[in-house]
């Protein structure tokens, strides 16, 4: 446990600098360094920094020592903070980034180079975004295989945690670097994130340009942590109390992580966010879940776009990973099921109308019993990031392609007997037989419970269940609804071609039931 002390060692610098007149070095942001990747068009990149109070800055974009463009400004009175923004510039590089301050007939230069333009993706959450390649499965082949992707640039960003919104990031522990086996495997949980790090590698493979990959993630960290006031505010978030979870280990004040490794990323020009957290709050304010996670979306979405005078997209694409699995000795009900539910803001699938341009991968089918880290911290990263890419694929780059796994549209008690009928999206291929995973809710005398309902037949994209061993109604369908549901890309039903899980849901049955799962294209 970090003491008080300790973290007010960490934040007092950092409250200082964004003083008025605590700064006036001039200077980049922390994050405008050798190596990036600046978000490339329709949207202008952003650079900023700070100077001298009613200096002129005027930055320079070359290549090759050909001026491309010129922008001028002059650094504000109250922050000493300066702000260009760039015009929108095709994907490609490298190229140099100059600022020059002139003040009272002096002039400084400040100059980055090797600057790349392509898509900037910024990733965050908890352990399972910051283990590192050096922790996954094929750990040595992946670490080696860098060659091909140096145009995927990666930067990662301290722990710190702050009590109010900082303007700069105090800290990184990687600068802007190009991969190489050493910077992507540094230690356990350190950097770079793994799932970060293959997400943009599996983009690169299709768009062919740079990707810069952000990672600003913290272990054990619940949502709150990663929100700001407001959208906890609009949440009805019960003003902190002591943390009785499994899964918390990393801090968990409110807001305290959004103030330091994520506000100060606010300005810059995004592409999208990837997220993988949710572990944390599976036994703390587990039931605001479906609130926070969809205000925490809308309030980075809000944030980055003002922060970037509207470059970032105001509805930026937002993908996460629905949670994996964790061997338990807790009752099988420990919140899992709850929080996958949640995350979806209990619609089973994104993108949604509470969750507008988002995408998901879901991961209940890699679990990993032998993981030297616990079988919360699943190694196969590779899989869950190939499905995450697909969502991105499909919901930021628009292509047409199959990202999510079949989910029910009609379940319908059959003329047959004893039998329940689902109708699914798509086609359905049947991997392994359960009988249990499928579960009807069944009432009889105002009472209900949950009875297996074993698989019967299946076809190409329908599914009879049978429901014979409920004496009274059947009024809900729940599937999947366990922390480990199957063993490693053993659960039942599957996309044939694009091999993605069926994802986990809960619905009420009624006779001319249209199940509220539509799926989303
Ligand atoms: C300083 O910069 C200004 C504007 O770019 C330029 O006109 C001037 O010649 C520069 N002065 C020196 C001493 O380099
Ligand atoms: C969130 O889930 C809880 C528990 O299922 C439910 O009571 C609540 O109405 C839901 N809230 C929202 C905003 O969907
Ligand atoms: C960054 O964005 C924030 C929020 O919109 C704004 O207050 C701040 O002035 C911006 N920083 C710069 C350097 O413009
Ligand atoms: C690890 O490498 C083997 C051999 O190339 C491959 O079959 C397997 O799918 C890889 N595992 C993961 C998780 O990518
Ligand atoms: C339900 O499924 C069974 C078995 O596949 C089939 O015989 C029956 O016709 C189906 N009923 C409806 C209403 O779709």
């Amino acid at each position: 446990m970090v003491g008080p002390e300790f973290v007010l060692w960490l934040v007092l610098p950092f409250i200082l600098r964004a003083h008025p007149g605590a700064d006036a070095r001039f200077r980049f942001a922390s994050y405008i360094d050798h190596h990036m990747v600046l978000q490339k068009k329709p949207a202008g990149a952003v650079i900023w920094g700070y100077g001298i109070s009613g200096a002129t800055v005027t930055v320079t974009l070359c290549r090759h020592q050909e001026t491309i463009m010129k922008k001028v400004t002059t650094v504000k009175t109250y922050s000493n903070s300066w702000m260009v923004i760039l015009d929108p510039m095709k994907a490609g590089g490298p190229y140099e980034v100059m600022a020059e301050q002139t003040f009272g007939g002096r002039n400084l230069t400040l100059k980055v180079r090797d600057v790349l333009f392509g898509d900037v993706w910024l990733c965050s959450g908890q352990s399972n975004m910051q283990m590192t390649v050096s922790q996954i499965f094929n750990a040595t082949s992946e670490l080696s295989n860098t060659a091909a992707y140096q145009s995927v640039r990666i930067l990662s960003v301290s722990l710190v945690q702050a009590e109010q919104e900082l303007e700069d990031l105090a800290e990184v522990d990687l600068r802007w670097s190009k991969p190489t086996s050493e910077n992507l495997g540094h230690g356990n949980f350190e950097y770079m994130s793994a799932m970060c790090w293959l997400f943009g590698r599996y983009l690169y493979d299709t768009l062919r340009y740079p990707i810069g990959l952000i990672s600003s993630s913290w272990g054990g960290t619940p949502i709150e942590a990663w929100s700001s006031r407001r959208s906890l505010k609009a949440c009805g978030v019960p003003k902190q109390g002591f943390i009785l979870s499994d899964f918390t280990a990393g801090p968990s004040g409110h807001s305290v992580l959004w103030n330091a490794m994520i506000h100060p990323l606010c300005n810059m020009t995004l592409k999208g966010v990837i997220w993988y957290q949710g572990e944390s709050n599976v036994n703390f304010n587990r039931d605001l879940y479906n609130c926070t996670f969809p205000a925490l979306i809308e309030d980075w979405r809000q944030t980055f776009h003002y922060g970037s005078h509207g470059q970032t997209e105001r509805l930026f694409p937002f993908g996460f990973v629905q949670l994996s699995s964790v061997l338990s000795s807790v009752a099988s009900d420990d919140g899992f099921p709850q929080i996958r539910w949640h995350q979806t803001a209990d619609f089973g699938y994104v993108p949604n109308l509470r969750m507008p341009n988002t995408f998901m991968a879901v991961a209940m089918d890699l679990c990993d019993t032998a993981s030297p880290f616990g079988s919360i911290h699943p190694r196969d990263k590779q899989t869950v990031a190939y499905r995450l890419h697909l969502g991105a694929r499909a919901v930021a780059y628009g292509e047409k392609l199959t990202f999510q796994g079949p989910l029910p549209e009609k379940i319908k008690l059959s003329a047959v007997k004893g039998l329940l009928n689902i109708t699914y999206s798509q086609q359905i291929q049947l991997q392994r037989q359960d009988d249990k995973i499928f579960e009807i809710s069944c009432c009889e005398d105002h009472q209900c419970k949950w009875l297996p309902a074993p698989m019967n037949t299946v076809s190409t994209q329908t599914l009879a269940l049978s429901v014979s061993s409920c004496r009274g109604t059947p009024v809900a369908l729940r599937y999947a609804w366990t922390t480990w549901p199957c063993e490693y890309k053993q659960c039942p039903l599957y996309h044939p071609s694009s091999a993605l899980p069926a994802p986990p849901f809960i619905a009420f049955i009624t006779n001319q039931m249209q199940a509220n799962h539509k799926v989303a294209q």
